[in-house]
């Protein structure tokens, strides 16, 4: 095992923590853009405690609402514009993962030179990430992606109705502010997504990592055992702060890198997931929850093995030698059994999705990565008929 780790973002978590913003933001900036989304943290009163909070820490705020789920790139030339014209040194994203990812990426506009598209990997010739960023503070109010602690971004291009992400040292947030409580008020079915979502973060490293990573291979079966003992119980009851906390928790270290260190692995699953939610505006996690059980049977045909330890360590199926393949298929239906039990969508049809555009969507995908032989990366990698093979399979 070789690699180098550095995530220089500073994780706050706790509950209560929020009260500490201002103090938080001040060490960054004396004017602080605050981003929020379509009113949550307005209905909520999380809104209100933020901005006493920066004011009483000698915080000016400005402000950019109603950033859209699976945020879009003209909301981020708003937001960007919102900043400069009020000469904000900071950016304060309180929202889900749409919000943040919104304003990492408007924190990088305000510096950028042309087109904040440009600096979206969407099959251009030559990206041109961002270098410099405003100091970006995130205070998730919904466990799920993971952008409080990490440098990428998911933004769609709503001309194009192409969805696909950046990532970049300096959208890495100077401070993640996470505080459990702020997730209370997430309805059953965002918490599920959220749970399918950081499950999702772990099994792509998981199953289509490089052999021989047995310590990564714990950290994420720990990570998957979390999300699966205490999802549900937060689905159940919102209120329940401790299960809110394990959550959130689980969903921080699923996409900090941590996790995957050294594993190498691509994100089929994830890269076909933006082409659904680019076109059909559905939730992330929802689109996760029908692509990925989809996928995995694809996948398990090619590495029976991974997939029968995924079986055996995650959901307790006795595997007998010689017997893995049907030890993997029982794993990956119980892994599906799980997310039904939690609200999640499984089939495209739930996602009222059809037939007409899978195509469209491969095509998409494959834009977005594909290795020399124009496959999508990941184990084993896919053809344009893979892919759409796999959604058939979902419908
Ligand atoms: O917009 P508001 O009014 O805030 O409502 C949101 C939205 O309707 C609501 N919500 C959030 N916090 C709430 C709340 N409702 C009540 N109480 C609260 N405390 O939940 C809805 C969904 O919010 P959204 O931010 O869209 O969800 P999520 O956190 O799942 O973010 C999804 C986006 O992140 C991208 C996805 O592709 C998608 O665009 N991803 C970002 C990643 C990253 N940066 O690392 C990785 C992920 O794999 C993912 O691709
Ligand atoms: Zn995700």
């Amino acid at each position: 095992m070789k690699f180098e780790f550095q995530n220089p973002t500073r994780l706050v978590f706790g509950a209560g923590s929020l009260a500490r913003l201002g103090e938080t933001v001040r060490a960054q900036g004396k004017r602080a853009l605050l981003v929020t989304g379509g009113g949550s943290v307005k209905r909520t009163g999380v809104f209100d405690r933020a901005v006493a909070s920066l004011k009483e820490a000698g915080v000016s705020v400005a402000e950019c609402a109603g950033v859209e789920p699976n945020p879009r790139l003209s909301t981020v030339v708003r937001g960007a514009r919102i900043a400069r014209d009020n000469g904000c040194d900071v950016i304060v994203a309180l929202g889900g993962g749409s919000t943040m990812d919104a304003s990492k990426v408007m924190a990088a506009a305000v510096f950028y030179e042309g087109d904040p598209w440009d600096m979206i990997f969407h099959g251009q010739e030559k990206p041109r990430p961002p270098t410099r960023a405003l100091p970006i503070v995130t205070v998730p109010t919904l466990a799920a992606t993971g952008s409080e602690m990490n440098s990428g971004a998911v933004i769609t291009d709503e001309k194009t109705t192409i969805k696909s992400f950046v990532r970049a040292d300096c959208l890495y947030p100077r401070v993640a502010l996470v505080d459990p409580e702020l997730t209370m008020t997430v309805p059953p079915d965002q918490t599920a997504y959220g749970v399918c979502d950081l499950i999702t973060h772990v099994t792509e490293g998981y199953l289509n990592g490089v052999d021989g990573t047995p310590l990564q291979d714990r950290w994420a079966e720990g990570t998957i055992l979390t999300a699966i003992e205490w999802g549900p119980k937060a689905v159940a009851n919102g209120r329940d702060v401790e299960a809110r906390a394990q959550v959130q928790g689980a969903s921080v270290v699923a996409l900090n890198g941590w996790v995957q260190i050294a594993t190498n692995a691509g994100f089929p699953v994830h890269t076909i997931e933006h082409t659904l939610s680019a076109h059909h505006d559905v939730a992330h996690g929802a689109g996760l929850a029908v692509v990925n059980p989809a996928w995995m049977r694809f996948a398990a045909k090619s590495r029976p093995a991974r997939f029968a330890q995924f079986a055996e360590r995650v959901f307790g199926v006795a595997c007998r030698p010689g017997e893995e393949a049907s030890c993997a298929r029982e794993g990956i239906d119980r892994f599906e059994a799980f997310l039904r039990s939690i609200g999640c969508p499984t089939r495209l049809s739930q996602l009222e999705i059809g037939d007409d555009k899978l195509q469209q969507y491969a095509r998409d995908a494959l834009r977005i990565a594909h290795d020399q032989q124009g496959r999508l990366p990941g184990r084993p990698p896919m053809t344009e008929q893979d892919i759409v093979e796999v959604l058939r399979s979902a419908l």
